[in-house]
């Protein structure tokens, strides 16, 4: 988080009440509402949550709610046998809603008639995917990687995954070979399932070439399957002979039914690879019972869904917004969900709306950096378009700034739509404080209260509440990680190492106004949120530390206009190599080959030293500084206090 957003932050004082239109039909009508239900349900959240679980459908009953005898390792729905797919499907067909549609897609190159999938549709789909993958030879437990564009087929493939109990790991599309192999290599996946390309502004992606580079060492994968994604003949692609395998011919004479896996509340259901401070991402595990009720509660109570409502969420299916938001949340309430493959400005700026106006979108939850986008590209495209069916917004991945708040409120809101910002995080599953829609009056910038069933204080390192320090969540919910697939230490560490474990520690800053508002100030770990997506500093520096010029190297984070934070290097080269445009062009190549272009940092500052203190640690507190322009505290701890007013200089000349 910037400083200079964090000042307009902490100064905003408007307040929005939610329309009576709006709070007399909603799930919770006032804040009053809000205040007692909450309070119920942290004075008894065991029934709270069982009265949530039991709308939904279970093989077998749990014996007993919660189990944090081996905190930080939980379980929830303990003994329950269920399957996410049966709750996301099966329950609305057996409902009489089948054919209502589940998700209306539409594809980037302008395929302008849409693909609708009906909940029936996703049934057949589903299964006979499924039945494919069970006659590969693929079961429960096992694991498969998922690297595809936002095509219906990343939706039914992962559903399918589910259907079995096999762990999907869903893999961003604009992620690397190199990060592709590091999520494989750790997770030991049999399977990956990828397209022959997919389309980004024109461009068609070769996923199934990046996937081959991926997997050339990879001796746990032995089935692949290319989903094909265009209409007619396949894009080039090498198909290698009894590893790979194409979707279309593979599911083409499956039965349509495929009994579903009973699975444990606490089976694995996926994993989530996510940038920490150290080391390589790390696989955040998801089980079964208590994410899919997590998942379901936060969708109808955040979003105010109903069956009329036509929901669209932007985000990727690749991330955590788009597991729980696009697909199993707005799913498991028979929603019907939109999701388009391509990006914001392709052909045109005003894609976005023409989506909304032509599916008459009633509910769009989008990231702050695409709403600053929108507002630079100029306040014509939207106001060319009837954005009417609109009744509710909302935001995730970063702090909102006011300014970008009041803009996505007038000009996409009709000043009309409540703004509901949402904060939480890969590990928590789901939305953790949010305004509830009919109840909650909103503040610019403010993510507000927490959701049912979660108690959240801000914290000194010490424990005690203070009015600006450490996010902290007290208690457990259902939707919370189970760990870090392969690594109990580093879960702990990461989590619980504060306040003697009595609190969840998500590595962010916040800040408690007089109504007990939070103001989420950003990550105080060395993550930065570049548009919402998280980067680890130390990842990046130990990618540029291992070009054979390069001595050290620092990264942070520094305020972006239109990404909230972007990346900054500072790097020492080896004496006598002369900092020059092709190591530049090298450095971010080795970032594009090892994450994704999207990790490439905004600039790359060479100096002949680092600011350090005495004892050798490079002071990252002061490249921020000199990156925001900000005037240096005290220098004096510094082992070569020059060091900064070279670097200043370097900054400028840059
Ligand atoms: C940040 C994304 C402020 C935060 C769902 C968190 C937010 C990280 C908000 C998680 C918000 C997410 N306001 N900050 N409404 N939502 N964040 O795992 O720093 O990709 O720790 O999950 O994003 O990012 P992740």
């Amino acid at each position: 988080m910037s400083e200079s957003n964090f000042e307009s932050i902490s100064t905003e004082k408007r307040i929005f009440n939610p329309s009576s239109a709006f709070s007399d039909s909603a799930r919770v009508p006032s804040l009053e509402d809000y205040k007692t239900k909450h309070a119920e349900t942290i004075s008894d959240p065991e029934s709270y949550w069982a009265s949530v679980a039991g709308e939904l459908e279970w093989f077998e009953p749990w014996t007993k709610i919660r189990d944090e005898s081996g905190k930080p390792f939980l379980k929830w729905f303990v003994d329950g046998k269920t399957n996410i797919t049966v709750n996301c499907i099966d329950r609305h067909i057996a409902a009489g809603q089948g054919n209502k549609a589940a998700i209306i897609w539409e594809g980037e190159p302008g395929e302008s008639d849409a693909r609708v999938l009906t909940y029936w549709d996703l049934y057949r789909e589903v299964n006979r995917c499924a039945n494919a993958l069970k006659k590969l030879g693929l079961k429960k437990g096992d694991r498969a990687a998922i690297y595809l564009p936002m095509i219906p087929e990343l939706a039914i493939t992962t559903l399918a995954c589910a259907r079995l109990g096999i762990i999907h790991t869903v893999i961003f599309a604009g992620f690397s070979s190199n990060s592709i192999r590091d999520r494989i290599d750790d997770c030991g996946a049999k399977l990956v399932i990828t397209a022959d390309g997919g389309w980004r502004r024109g461009q068609i992606l070769n996923l199934k070439s990046i996937v081959d580079e991926a997997i050339i060492d990879c001796d746990s994968v032995t089935d692949v399957i290319i989903v094909k994604r265009g209409h007619g003949d396949p894009f080039p692609c090498k198909v290698k002979e009894g590893r790979d395998k194409w979707y279309h011919r593979i599911i083409q004479d499956q039965p349509i039914h495929c009994e579903p896996e009973k699975m444990d509340s606490e089976d694995v259901l996926f994993l989530l690879y996510t940038s920490g401070t150290t080391g390589k991402p790390k696989g955040i595990i998801h089980t079964t019972g208590g994410y899919m009720t997590y998942a379901y509660d936060t969708t109808r109570n955040v979003f105010d869904i109903r069956p009329e409502d036509v929901y669209w969420c932007s985000a990727d299916i690749g991330w955590i917004t788009g597991h729980s938001y696009i697909l199993y949340g707005p799913l498991l309430n028979q929603a019907t969900v939109v999701m388009y493959e391509g990006a914001p400005n392709w052909p045109d700026s005003g894609r976005f709306w023409e989506l909304i106006e032509k599916y008459r979108v009633t509910i769009f939850y989008t990231a702050p950096t695409a709403i600053r986008a929108f507002m630079k590209w100029g306040d014509e495209w939207p106001k060319q378009r009837d954005l009417s069916s609109l009744r509710l917004l909302g935001t995730v991945g970063e702090p909102i700034n006011p300014e970008a708040w009041i803009w996505y409120h007038e000009l996409i809101g009709n000043e009309n739509c409540p703004i509901v910002d949402t904060w939480w995080q890969t590990e928590t599953g789901g939305i953790m404080i949010s305004p509830l829609p009919g109840a909650t009056p909103t503040k610019p910038g403010s993510a507000t209260l927490p959701l049912f069933g979660i108690e959240a204080d801000v914290l000194n390192e010490e424990g005690n509440s203070v009015e600006a320090g450490l996010l902290a969540i007290k208690n457990t919910w259902p939707g919370i990680m189970r760990g870090i697939w392969g690594d109990e230490q580093r879960y702990r560490d990461t989590y619980w190492c504060k306040w003697d474990g009595q609190y969840y520690f998500p590595g962010d800053g916040a800040r408690k106004d007089e109504d007990g508002y939070l103001w989420i100030l950003g990550r105080v770990d060395d993550v930065v949120n570049v548009s919402g997506h998280r980067i680890g500093t130390a990842e990046l520096e130990s990618i540029f530390v291992g070009h054979s010029n390069v001595v050290e190297a620092a990264v942070i984070g520094s305020a972006h206009e239109i990404k909230g934070q972007c990346l900054v290097a500072f790097i020492t080269l080896k004496a006598g190599v002369d900092a020059s445009p092709e190591i530049i062009d090298q450095l971010n190549q080795l970032v594009i080959q090892d994450i994704g272009k999207f990790a490439v940092p905004e600039r790359i500052i060479f100096a002949a030293d680092l600011p350090k203190t005495r004892s050798g640690k490079i002071m990252r507190r002061l490249l921020r500084d000199i990156a925001e322009g900000r005037t240096m505290g005290n220098v004096t701890t510094l082992a070569d206090p020059s060091v900064v007013e070279a670097l200043k200089r370097r900054y400028a000349e840059n």
